[in-house]
Formats: structure tokens, sequence, C-alpha cells
């Protein structure tokens, strides 16, 4: 279908794509590439996930303002569904993360409040339930929310249960912010093609899940202080430096097989391949986990089918780390091509 009653519909639905330059020939690897989500993410889903639920159980009323913390794509995500629908939107988040997420937050029409860097992602939770309380607010709560996962049972799961029809599906790779896609897919995946085995991706720098160590809360549920495993690392939207309940869940209800654990470099170096062999642009998480799945592939049996879930565009990453060494300016090379004399040509690329 190619026409839509509103930008909301063309949410989901992201593509498959076969990965056949990187990774061992013995496998079958494939990337399912959120970036071709309408606001470029998979927290696209979330956010039309999470206010529709709103809307359905009389939570959220017409013309109130929503408030949400968020590290970026939820809060890129939740402004469209809040401009088509027209809620106000009030976003909390760390002045850690990319300049170019709140730009785009405030160029869709959202207020974003900024919380200090120090006070890591507990400190955007606390200044968005403050906000609520004391204004009668929304709070859309994304970590906490089931009908985050939810959304993930009911669209991202439902595609790939589809997309391998007739097929096994042996792997199922994905890192965490919420916990979202990874609890509401694997819920499906255990019932439905208990085959597949879930992988869990976190950063070697917060490997909270592989710690087995619970996180500690207060009474009314919040985390206090970072959990103990948690150490900043360069994944924005993965790994707050608490473990959320929705991600909790995907613990006690052992839903995943295994953690593997991808440092900040590796992830890196996955994303740049990515887009320089495959043409698939991504960002730093959706690198880490297709670092991750390489690992998988490596001891793999031969022949298995394995699905990486990329969760989004590379474009929200031009002020991070992801771009230091692409110039702006003319280095050596493109100097001495601006100066070729005729008939030079550039070599071809390696094949991989
Ligand atoms: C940038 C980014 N957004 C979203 C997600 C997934 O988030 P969630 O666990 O909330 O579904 C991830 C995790 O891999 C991520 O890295």
């Amino acid at each position: 279908m190619a026409k839509f009653d509103s930008i909301l519909g063309t949410i989901g639905n992201t593509p498959i794509v076969r990965i056949n330059r990187l990774g061992p020939q013995h496998v079958n690897l494939f990337v399912k590439v959120e970036a071709f989500n309408p606001l470029g993410s998979v927290k696209d889903r979330l956010a039309l996930g999470v206010i529709e639920a709103a809307e359905k159980s009389g939570a959220l009323k017409v013309g109130q303002t929503v408030v949400e913390a968020t590290s970026g794509n939820t809060g890129i995500g939740l402004a469209m569904v809040c401009a088509v629908k027209g809620y106000p939107l009030v976003i909390t988040m760390s002045e850690a993360f990319s300049v170019e997420r709140r730009k785009l937050m405030r160029f869709l029409g959202a207020k974003v409040v900024l919380t200090p860097a120090s006070e890591r992602a507990n400190g955007m939770v606390k200044k968005a339930e403050d906000l609520a309380l004391k204004n009668g607010w929304f709070q859309t709560r994304q970590f906490e929310n089931e009908a985050n996962p939810e959304m993930h049972s009911r669209t991202t799961a439902r595609e790939i249960v589809a997309d391998f029809a007739g097929e096994r599906l042996d792997y199922f790779v994905t890192g965490f912010g919420t916990g979202g896609t990874l609890t509401g897919v694997a819920r499906v995946l255990r019932r439905e093609r208990p085959e597949t085995k879930v992988i869990v991706v976190e950063p070697d720098a917060a490997a909270m899940l592989a710690s087995g160590l619970p996180q500690e809360r207060r009474a009314d549920g919040a985390a206090t202080a970072s959990h103990p495993s948690w150490k900043p690392h360069p994944y924005q939207g993965w790994s707050p430096d608490f473990i959320p309940r929705v991600a909790g869940e995907a613990s006690s209800e052992v839903l995943y097989d295994e953690v593997v654990t991808v440092s900040g470099p590796e992830g890196m170096k996955a994303s740049l391949s990515l887009a320089q062999k495959e043409g698939v642009f991504v960002g730093i998480s959706a690198g880490g986990t297709f670092a991750a799945a390489l690992k998988v592939a490596e001891t793999a049996p031969a022949g298995s089918n394995i699905l990486c879930m990329l969760p989004d565009t590379g474009e929200r990453y031009l002020s991070t780390p992801l771009f230091a060494d692409i110039n702006a300016d003319m280095n050596d090379d493109e100097m001495a091509i601006s100066l070729s004399t005729p008939g030079q040509h550039l070599p071809p690329k390696a094949a991989a």
C-alpha cells in the first residue's frame, strides 16, 4: 500500500535486507532496517503504541500535555505522533545526548528540557516524573509501559514471523534501550518460533544483564543510583544506567538465551563497514548489534539464518564520535583528484 491517511500509517513494516559482503559465508545474515520508519528509528513504533493505548484507556485526554524522558529517538517519534494528534509535548533529556536530537524534537514542535549529564538517565526520568506530578501531565513511561513491548509483539514480531514464514530463523539479535523490542519480539518468538535463539547485546562498559545483579529500586519502583555494572558508553539509546522494568521482564520470563557484549569501537567500526560495504547507513547501536551478530555467526552451524535489528539511521550521529574521522574539508586524496590530469581513474574498491 502506498497511500496513507496520515504519516502515522507509514510506521513499521520495515524491510529485512540480506547482508552479502560482510560476515562468514557459511551463514545467512539479515538485518531489519528500522531507519525506514518515518522519523528514522524503531522508536516510532513505541511512540504510536503508547499514545494510542493511553487514548484507548482514557489515561490521555484530548489536548493534554504529554511528557517523557528520552535519549532522543523516543522523543523524536513522540514529537511526530503528538504533532499529528495535537498533543503538546515536553521532553526531558540528558545534555549528554547529541545536539541534532534536541534540534529535531524542537523542529517537530516539542519543548526540550535538558538535565545535567552528571545525573545520567536516572536524572532525566526523575525530571519527567516531577513535571508530570506538578502539572497533571500524561507521562508515557517508556521504560515501564506495557504498551511498549505490546506494540513490538503486534508489529515488529509479526513482520519477522511473516518474513521468515516457511524458513528457519535460528538467531534473533537485538540490543535494548527500554527492552521493548527485546521483550515484545521475544515473547512471540518463544511462542511461535521456539527454535529461535534470542541474543541480547550490551555495551561491555555496561554489562548489566550479563552481571545478573538486580537493580536497587525505591519503594515506588524507580531506580535510586546507577546499576553497579554500568559505566558511561557511546551507545546513545542503549543500556541506560538502570535495568528498565520492560527489559527486566525479559530476564524474569527467560526470553533470551545469551548476552553478547561489544565495545564502543567495535560498534562504530561495524557501522562504518555496513555503510561502505553494504550501503546500509545506520547508527552506533546498530553497528554494535551487527558486531554482536558477526560474533554469533562465527560459531553458528552452517546454513543458519541470523536476523539482526538495526534501530536507527546514521544521520542522527553527525556530531558524535561516529563521524570523528569524517572530514569536512578536502583531504590529500581529494586534493589530488581535484588537481588530476585527464584520464586518471580511481582504483576499484576491494572486494569483500
Ligand atoms: C538507538 C536505539 N534506539 C532504540 C533501541 C531499542 O530500544 P528498545 O529497547 O527501547 O526497544 C536501541 C536498542 O538497540 C537503540 O540502540
